[in-house]
């Protein structure tokens, strides 16, 4: 299924495409944000635009934008702006592909001022973040199809699974920490991409722009099967 001849095989797909991390604010000049550079998700965003569709891309706090001009951008830097930005979007496309690192949980408060230091200790209490892929998996129609990302580093097969399950994912990107070279921050990634029919790929070590265009052949791959 991964095709050499990529030439506009994606035209008339509309593509939504989340990347990035996400900052969660504690007061007014900190946040609790990861190191999520934002690149896997912009490559995804290029690869799909390259090859015709039409992608949106919701991209958090990242220093970095896709090379391809025909992509519509739209900023977040919470998950919960994030949510509102895939509720807004998610009936009008056919793809989802959700890279972003997503803060499990924020401040439950965030102070209107900057918080002063004064203990030798503090305590910041956190609540649990919406899942936004979860939220799409749940209103996934029949002809949509919905990729997701798993970063592990117990039991990688398991939970990638059990996510792919959970979430009504159609396909998951398995993100090793494992390989020297994959992940934050490095141009090359190493992943392992597992369907719903149990069927599993494992790509070796690629530059971003290289793994994002077999993940996009391979979503092309079952979104044509729908
Ligand atoms: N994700 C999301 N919204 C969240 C958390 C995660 O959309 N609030 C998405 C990520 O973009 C990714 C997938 O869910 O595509 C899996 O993220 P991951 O952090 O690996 O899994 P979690 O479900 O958050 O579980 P955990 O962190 O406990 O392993
Ligand atoms: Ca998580």
């Amino acid at each position: 299924f991964f095709t050499s001849e990529r030439n506009n095989d994606l035209a008339g797909v509309k593509a939504l495409v989340t990347a990035g991390p996400t900052y969660e604010p504690i007061d007014p000049v900190r946040f609790i944000g990861n190191h999520s550079t934002g690149k896997m998700g912009i490559a995804l965003a290029d690869a799909l635009a390259d090859r015709g569709a039409e992608v949106i891309l919701c991209l958090g706090p990242s220093g970095f934008l896709p090379r391809n001009k025909t992509i519509e951008i739209r900023r977040f830097a919470t998950a919960g702006e994030l949510l509102l930005l895939v509720q807004e979007h998610w009936t009008s496309v056919n793809l989802g592909i959700f890279s972003a690192a997503v803060a499990d949980y924020r401040p439950s408060h965030v102070a209107d001022e900057k918080i002063k230091k004064s203990e030798d200790s503090m305590e910041l209490q956190l609540v649990k973040n919406p899942d936004v892929l979860f939220w799409a998996g749940q209103n996934k129609s029949d002809q949509q199809t919905l990729v997701g990302f798993a970063l592990e580093t117990t039991n990688e097969f398991e939970h990638a699974k059990g996510k792919l399950k959970k979430k009504n994912l159609d396909l998951i990107v398995l993100n090793s920490l494992r390989t020297e070279g994959a992940g934050f921050g490095h141009d090359t990634n190493q992943v392992t991409l597992l369907d719903k029919d149990n069927n599993c790929v494992n790509l070796e070590l690629l530059s971003k722009i290289e793994t994002a265009q077999k993940i996009v052949d391979y979503a092309r791959e079952i979104h044509q099967s729908k």
